[in-house]
C-alpha cells in the first residue's frame, strides 16, 4: 500500500523567497549589511544562477499537481491516499477560490501512476473538453473529512496582508531598519507561492505543447527577479528558441533535410499569431484560465488572464528576449547586496501606498522603473553599493556574450568575479538619501543611467527619462506625464522631512501603537499638504528642517 510517507511538511507561515530556497540569503543578509565584506564575497560566490534556479524550480513542477479539495478535507487520509502513487517530497495547502493542495512527488513515474486512477468527470448537460491536465479535483464518497487534521486551519491565502495591517506591524518595531527588513519579509514571495508560479508554467507549457512540443514556458519579471511581492502578476515568456536552434544545423557538404516551414513577414507577426493560437487554446481548453484577452498590437503583444486555481494575473508573452534579459540583470542586483532588496521593496510598497504606482497602465512610473531609480540610486554612493552595468559587462566571460536584436545585452553571471566597495550606510540612512536624491534631481536636464552609473544629458524632451538598460535609445518611463513626476518628487520631499524628524516607536499601552517611521511613510494621511506645498517643490528637505528650527527657535 502506502510507499514511506517522505512527507516534508512545509510550513505554511515560513516567509521565505525564491532566494530562501537557496538557504543562503538569510545569513547573507545578516553577515553583510555594513559589516563583513569578505564573508560578503564568500556567500556571493555560493550565489547560484538565476538560470540555475529556475531549472531546478522547473524540474520541481514537472513532478507537481495542484488538487483541488474540501476545507474539511482530512490531511492525513489525503496524504494516505496519493502516496498510493508514489513518495511525496512536499506538499502544501492553500486557499484562491476554494481550496487547493500543491502537490510534488520525488519521481515523475507517480504523476502517470496517478492519471491512469483518475476519472473523467461525468456531466448531466454540458460537454467536456477533453484535454487532460496536471489540475485535478478530489472526489469522495467516503468520510474524508474528520474534526481533526482537516486542512482548513492551516490554510493561508497567497496574497500580501492589507496595508493598515502592515503599517500596525511595522509600528511595534524598534528600528526604521527594522521597519524595513519586516516589510521585506511580509511581502516577498514565500516558497510556497514561488513553487506555485513554477507550477502554473509548467501548466501552461503542456497547453502550449498542443502546438510546439519542444517550446517552454519561462517565468519572468518581479516572479523571478527577487523582487516579488506576493499577489504581483505573473509574467510568462514562450520560449520557441529549441525549435529555431535545430533549424540552424546545417551541414557542410552532403545532402541533408529542412523542415518546411510557413514564413511570415516580420517576427512580430509570427509573435501575434502565435500568441493568438495560444490563446484560443489557453480560452477554450484550459482548465481554470478564465478572462483571456488576447492584447496582440500593444509593443510586446501578450496574452492575458487569470488563473483561478493559483488567482495569479497572468502576461504570457513570446518574443520578448531583453526582459529576460532584464530579469536576469535585477535578479543579479538583488543578489549582490541586500540592502538592494530591501530598499526596493520598501520604494516600490510606500510608491504604491502614495498612488505613484498603479495596477492599471496610465502615465505612473511603473515598478520597474522604480527599481531601476534604486539601483540608479545605490550606484551613485560614494563608495557605490553595486556596479554599473558597463562594470558588469566588462567582467563578463565568453559564455556570457549575449546580443539580442543587434542589443548588447552581456554582463557577467559569475558572482564571484564582482567584487563590490565597502560600503557601511544603514538602511535607513539610505531610504532617507534616496527620498533627498529624487527631490532634489534635475529631472528637466539629465536621464537616469545604470549602465553608465551617472546621470547623462536627457537625448529628449520627456519629462522622466530612465534608460533602457539594454536598448539605450530607449526610455522606459516615457510614459510618464509631468503631473505625474511631480507627485512623485513632491512625496520623496515630504517623505524626506518626515523620515527626519527622527520619531521613534512609542509604547501604547493595550492600544495599536502609533505608526512611526516607515509605518507613518506609508500612510497618504501622515504625507499630507502636498498639493498646498507644491510650490517649495525644489527646496532641499534639509532647508525646510533648518528653516523649521528657526521658526522655532523664533516662537521660544
Ligand atoms: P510587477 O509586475 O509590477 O510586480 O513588476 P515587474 O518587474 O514584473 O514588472 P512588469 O510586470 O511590468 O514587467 C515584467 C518585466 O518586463 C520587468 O521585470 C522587466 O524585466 C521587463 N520590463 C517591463 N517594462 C519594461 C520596459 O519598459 N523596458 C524593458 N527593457 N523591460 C521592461
Ligand atoms: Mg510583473
Amino acid at each position: 500500500m502506502a510507499s514511506s510517507l517522505a512527507v516534508c511538511r512545509l510550513n505554511m507561515k515560513a516567509r521565505g523567497s525564491l532566494l530562501k530556497f537557496l538557504q543562503k540569503v538569510d545569513t547573507f543578509v545578516h553577515r553583510t549589511i555594513g559589516t563583513n565584506v569578505v564573508a560578503a564575497q564568500e556567500e556571493r560566490e555560493g550565489c547560484k544562477s538565476l538560470y540555475a534556479v529556475e531549472a531546478e524550480r522547473q524540474e520541481q513542477a514537472e513532478r507537481s499537481v495542484l488538487i483541488s479539495c474540501h476545507s474539511r478535507t482530512n490531511e492525513k487520509k489525503f496524504l494516505n491516499f496519493l502516496s498510493r502513487h508514489g513518495d511525496i517530497n512536499k506538499y502544501f495547502f492553500y486557499e484562491s477560490y476554494g481550496m487547493y493542495a500543491l502537490v510534488e512527488f520525488t519521481n515523475q513515474e507517480s504523476l502517470s501512476s496517478l492519471f491512469e486512477a483518475a476519472a473523467i468527470p461525468s456531466v448531466s448537460h454540458e460537454s467536456i473538453v477533453p484535454f487532460k491536465s496536471r489540475l485535478l479535483s478530489l472526489r469522495n464518497l467516503g468520510s474524508m473529512e474528520s474534526p481533526n487534521h482537516q486542512v482548513g486551519q492551516q490554510c493561508q491565502l497567497q496574497t500580501s496582508i492589507p496595508i493598515n495591517k502592515l503599517i500596525q506591524r511595522l509600528s511595534r518595531e524598534e528600528s526604521i531598519d527594522q521597519q524595513i527588513t519586516s516589510l521585506t519579509d511580509v511581502y516577498q514571495l514565500t516558497e510556497e507561492n514561488s513553487r506555485l508560479r513554477f507550477l502554473v508554467c509548467s501548466l501552461l507549457k503542456d497547453i502550449a505543447a498542443a502546438y510546439f512540443p519542444e517550446s517552454t514556458i519561462k517565468a519572468f519579471g518581479s516572479s523571478v527577479n527577487g523582487f516579488g511581492k506576493l499577489g504581483c502578476d505573473l509574467d510568462m515568456f514562450l520560449d520557441l528558441d529549441g525549435i529555431s536552434e535545430k533549424c540552424a544545423k546545417m551541414p557542410r557538404s552532403g545532402l541533408w533535410l529542412e523542415y518546411q516551414m510557413k514564413q511570415a513577414i516580420s517576427e512580430r507577426a509570427v509573435t501575434q499569431s502565435i500568441l493568438s493560437v495560444i490563446g484560443d487554446c489557453v480560452d477554450q481548453f484550459g482548465p481554470g484560465c478564465v478572462g483571456v484577452q488576447k492584447i496582440l498590437n500593444a509593443r510586446c503583444p501578450l496574452v492575458r488572464f487569470t488563473h483561478q486555481p493559483s488567482g495569479f494575473q497572468c502576461d504570457l508573452t513570446a518574443n520578448n528576449r531583453v526582459a529576460i534579459k532584464s530579469t536576469e540583470l535585477l535578479y543579479l542586483y538583488g543578489e549582490l547586496d541586500p540592502r538592494v532588496r530591501h530598499l526596493v521593496f520598501t520604494v516600490r510598497c510606500w510608491a504604491r501606498a502614495h498612488g505613484i504606482t498603479s495596477s492599471i497602465p496610465g502615465a505612473w512610473i511603473t515598478n520597474f522603473s522604480l527599481t531601476v531609480m534604486v539601483l540608479f540610486f545605490l550606484q551613485r554612493r560614494s563608495p557605490p553599493i553595486i556596479p554599473t552595468l558597463d562594470n558588469l559587462r566588462d567582467l563578463a566571460g565568453p559564455t556570457d556574450k549575449s546580443v539580442i536584436e543587434g542589443n548588447d545585452c552581456t554582463f557577467v553571471s559569475d558572482f564571484s568575479k564582482i567584487h563590490l566597495q565597502s560600503n557601511t550606510e544603514t538602511l535607513e540612512k539610505l531610504l532617507c538619501e534616496f527620498f533627498e536624491f529624487y527631490a532634489t534631481f534635475a529631472f528637466n536636464k539629465m536621464s537616469i543611467s545604470i549602465r553608465k552609473g551617472k546621470e547623462l544629458n536627457k537625448p529628449e524632451m520627456a519629462p522622466l527619462h530612465i534608460q533602457n538598460p539594454f536598448e539605450s535609445s530607449l526610455n522606459v518611463s516615457k510614459n510618464v506625464n509631468v503631473t505625474q513626476l511631480d507627485r512623485f518628487v513632491a512625496v520623496c520631499q515630504e517623505s524626506s522631512w518626515l523620515l527626519q524628524q527622527k520619531e521613534t516607536s512609542t509604547p501604547n499601552e493595550g492600544k495599536a501603537p502609533t505608526p512611526w517611521g516607515l509605518a507613518a511613510l506609508l500612510m497618504p494621511s501622515k504625507v499630507a499638504g502636498i498639493k498646498g506645498r507644491k510650490k517649495r517643490r525644489r527646496e532641499p528637505a534639509s532647508e525646510r528642517i533648518k528653516s523649521l528650527l528657526e521658526s522655532l527657535k523664533t516662537t521660544n
